[in-house]
């Protein structure tokens, strides 16, 4: 038994919000942004939600699947960005969609996210107890942002993807992930701080901080080990692989994985310079707009692997 990806779907949000227009509110160029990171434009969220983003993505993967929502037995979104706290954007989705039979639930593993619930799904499949998921990536990470710091609110976007994910005879054939909590400071946001009767504090508001150069080197030296793991135990080479689709955090780092694995660029698909970094939801999206444009073919072989919070990492090597 494997799991196999049987339908992709997306869904941005209508705003976009190009460097220049960044360059107009903030002290930043087209040329800084667009020379150290490869975006050159993001989209940010207006009237849209979490949710509202997530609904759209799961019924557009739905569709290209050709699953309806009885079929659904599981729905898990990964996000640090969900509208409420509780209830998760998974049970919003499964009453919108009329999933009715479908377990929901969120799970946090930040930029890695969409690749642990592939892997959440896996796990339940090889044991027997579902068939078929919809998994998600989906932020609305410009809620988080200080848009006072210039050097993290430039990098990230809003959106979502998802996938219908099915146990089937061929898909994922092997999978790696890991966390490094220690380092976890080094890319943070707080939650709410107690503000219980017993502190009486005001409550600050708590946004994104990020020691880039650190991420950065974490990125260039975890993925590519991931990938070397993941390809040794489906017992393929690098030279089997027809694209790697990794997260979308900066061009610099898919340039030196695509190095390290000696590996040409060619092969590593972007939707950075249109979406910049949308976290969790970056995989997924990329995975859409390379199924809606034709790049996937049956029998193809793909990584995927997602880096980032936490830390936290996730690769997986699959038949599509
Ligand atoms: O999802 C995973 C999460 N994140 C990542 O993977 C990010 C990984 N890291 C990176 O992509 C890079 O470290 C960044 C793109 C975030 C930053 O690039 P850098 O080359 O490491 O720049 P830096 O932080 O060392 O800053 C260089 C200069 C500084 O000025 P001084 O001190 O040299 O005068 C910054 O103040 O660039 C300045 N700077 C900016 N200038 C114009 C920082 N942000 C901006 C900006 N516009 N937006």
């Amino acid at each position: 038994m494997r799991t196999r990806i049987i339908g992709t779907g997306s869904c941005l949000p209508e705003t976009v919000v190009t460097n220049d227009d960044l360059s107009k509110i903030m002290d930043t160029s087209d040329e800084w942004i667009s020379s150290r990171t490869g975006i050159r434009e993001r989209r940010l969220v207006k009237e849209e939600t979490t949710a509202s983003m997530s609904i759209k993505a799961s019924m557009r993967a739905m569709e290209n699947a050709g699953v309806s929502a009885d079929e659904i037995d599981l729905i898990i979104v990964a996000t640090i960005t969900g509208d409420y706290v509780t209830p998760s954007t998974s049970c919003e989705i499964q009453a919108a969609i009329g999933a009715d039979r479908a377990v929901a639930f969120d799970i946090n593993a930040a930029c890695s996210g969409f690749m642990f619930a592939l892997h959440i799904a896996d796990a339940y499949f090889k044991s027997g107890i579902y068939k078929t998921a919809l998994i998600l990536g989906a932020e609305t990470l410009s809620r988080i942002m200080d848009w006072n710091d210039r050097s993290t609110c430039v990098l990230f976007g809003d959106g979502a993807g998802a996938a219908v994910v099915r146990a089937d005879e061929t898909g994922l054939l092997a999978y790696d992930q890991g966390s490094d909590g220690a380092r976890g400071k080094v890319l943070a946001c707080r939650n709410r701080k107690n503000n219980n009767p017993l502190v009486k504090k005001p409550m600050d508001m708590e946004y994104t901080s990020m020691d880039g150069q650190e991420v950065y080197k974490f990125a260039v030296t975890t993925v590519p080990s991931s990938i070397k793991r993941v390809l040794d135990e489906a017992g393929l080479k690098v030279e089997d692989i027809d694209y790697f689709a990794l997260h979308q955090a900066n061009i610099r780092i898919i340039q030196s994985v695509a190095k390290r694995l000696k590996v040409s660029e060619d092969k590593f698909p972007t939707s950075l310079d249109h979406c910049g970094n949308i976290s969790a939801a970056s995989v997924p999206i990329l995975l859409d707009e390379m199924n809606r444009n034709g790049l996937l073919k049956p029998g193809m072989k793909i990584v995927l692997s997602g880096f980032g919070g936490g830390l936290t990492w996730g690769s997986a090597v699959l038949e599509w």
